[in-house]
């Protein structure tokens, strides 16, 4: 057996003992589905795009029409988007562990599309909108000719997605670490592990006695902390993952 298929069997081996799991999921998780990462070549975001002007308070202060037009095309480009077998992977899984919670810097929805059921999304999601003032939920955009439209206080309306600088949703972060805190098992998906506080998940779980599996198809900021490493793309590796998982729990 190669090394590879050594280590995936042994990241199964992982998932059988655990009662509880985490996954963290980042871009690389939906690139696969079309849609392009933030930092890996090529068509990175933020290699065309400036992420202080389009991802930033002040850049929607700057330019409020820009902003909501850029995360119009993005919405427009994400919802033709289908999960991939990496995505339906993950939901497969959740069934068979007592806790199982998957943690996603992903605004994109492809998890709750795949199935997956309990999602905690740090950094929100590009299908919700909120009041820039009051942060309050908009569920219904208004009827209303300007670009940003404005809410009932007359406020700018802005995406529901965190933006540099701005902290993350505090039922979220309580959630994951929670989460983080009793996990016996941690896969982590997809991310460059760059942006906090995210990135230092892997370690956390890793101090409180969790075993962590990394699967990208390069090694990252994350790598060091893990005990495996599965070098892949999510979408080939994780239905691998599971399906010897699920033979090791049938046997
Ligand atoms: N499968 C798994 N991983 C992949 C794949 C794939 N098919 N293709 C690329 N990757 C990996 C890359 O090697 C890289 O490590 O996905 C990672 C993508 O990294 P980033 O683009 O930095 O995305 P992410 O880590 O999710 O960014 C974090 O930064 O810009 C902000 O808010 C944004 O949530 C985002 C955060």
């Amino acid at each position: 057996m190669s090394d590879t298929g050594r280590d995936l069997e042994r990241a199964a081996g992982f998932l059988q003992e655990a009662r509880s799991v985490v996954v963290s999921t980042g871009a690389g998780m939906s690139k696969e589905s079309g849609i392009p990462t933030f930092r890996d070549a090529p068509n990175a975001l933020w290699e065309k795009f400036d992420p202080a002007k389009l991802a930033s308070e002040e850049g929607f202060l700057a330019d409020p029409p820009l902003v909501w037009q850029w995360y119009e095309e993005r919405r427009r480009m994400i919802s033709t988007a289908e999960p991939n077998p990496g995505h339906r992977a993950i939901a497969r899984l959740e069934p068979h562990f007592e806790n199982f919670t998957l943690v996603t810097q992903n605004i994109d929805d492809l998890h709750r599309k795949a199935g997956s059921r309990n999602i905690v999304e740090m950094h929100g999601n590009i299908f919700r909108y909120k009041c820039f003032n009051l942060h309050h939920p908009i569920d219904t955009l208004p009827q209303d000719e300007r670009v940003p439209p404005r809410c009932r206080c007359g406020s700018l309306i802005r995406p529901d997605v965190v933006w540099f600088g701005e902290l993350l949703p505090e039922q979220a972060v309580e959630r994951a670490y929670t989460a983080l805190r009793k996990c016996d098992v941690m896969l982590v998906v997809g991310t460059s592990g760059v942006v906090y506080p995210v990135a230092g998940f892997p370690e956390v779980a890793r101090a409180h006695g969790a075993r962590i599996v990394e699967i990208n198809p390069e090694s990252t900021a994350i790598t060091r902390v893990a005990h495996i490493f599965l070098e892949g793309p999510a979408g080939g590796v994780l239905p691998e993952l599971v399906d010897a998982f699920l033979k090791r729990k049938a046997a």
